[in-house]
């Protein structure tokens, strides 16, 4: 069983690593994989809305990761998704990826559990880790909570290290989310199964 981390964060060894790999080592400890993909400095083009991956279940821009992480996060049990705080707000690099790799494809990963963490100098962590969790709640994925909201601060991998609270609530996400995989894998061994979604039937104010 495998556990993705995405870093949101172009530093490929900063804060946000830092969180992610405290809540890895949690997960490994509890005998899950993991595998971690980076960002980084790569440009991500935002959605046009096209609507074309309604049909193909995939954006019809391959020059990009996105496409490539749809399929790894459909194969992965959870999902974990890490971000510096940029304005009071999750980094736009990787708020377009994830825009394009929820959208419209989103029934792949119904069911895994998720969570969001930020991490930020000083404020602005509270709307950034909401935001996060939108792409994991209309996607009927359950989030996983940990013992406050998933954040650590510092503007150095350094200052993070001395966080010791943060550091503290990414490994108990990683408890508590490692708990929740097992827990959906031996209901599925028992025979509970997944609810069956309604046809969603959108109304956009307007009948
Ligand atoms: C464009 C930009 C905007 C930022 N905005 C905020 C902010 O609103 N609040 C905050 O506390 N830190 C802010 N920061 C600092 C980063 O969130 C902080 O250094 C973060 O821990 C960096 O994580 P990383 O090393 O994983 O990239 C900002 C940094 C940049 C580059």
């Amino acid at each position: 069983m495998s556990v993705l981390l995405v870093n949101g964060s172009p530093h490929p060894t900063g804060c946000t690593f830092t969180a992610l790999s405290a809540v890895a080592s949690q997960l490994e400890k509890n005998d899950l994989q993991t595998q971690l993909f980076q960002l980084g400095t790569q440009s991500i083009r935002g959605c046009i809305a096209c609507n074309k991956c309604a049909k193909t279940g995939y954006c019809i821009f391959n020059d990009d990761p996105v496409n490539e992480l749809v399929g790894t996060l459909s194969r992965a049990e959870a999902l974990v998704v890490g971000s510096p705080v940029y304005y009071a707000g999750p980094n736009a690099s990787l708020c377009a990826l994830l825009d394009r790799v929820f959208y419209r494809k989103s029934a792949g990963y119904a069911f895994k559990p998720a969570a969001a963490v930020v991490s930020c100098r000083r404020g602005g962590s509270s709307a950034s880790f909401d935001r996060l969790n939108k792409y994991f709640t209309i996607a009927r994925m359950p989030v996983v909570a940990s013992q406050y909201w998933n954040s650590v601060h510092g503007n150095t991998a350094d200052e993070v290290r001395q966080d010791k609270e943060g550091l503290q609530t990414m490994r108990a996400l990683g408890d508590n989310m490692a708990w929740l995989v097992k827990c959906i894998a031996a209901g599925k061994a028992a025979g509970i199964d997944a609810p069956v979604p309604e046809t969603w039937e959108p109304t956009n104010f307007i009948r």
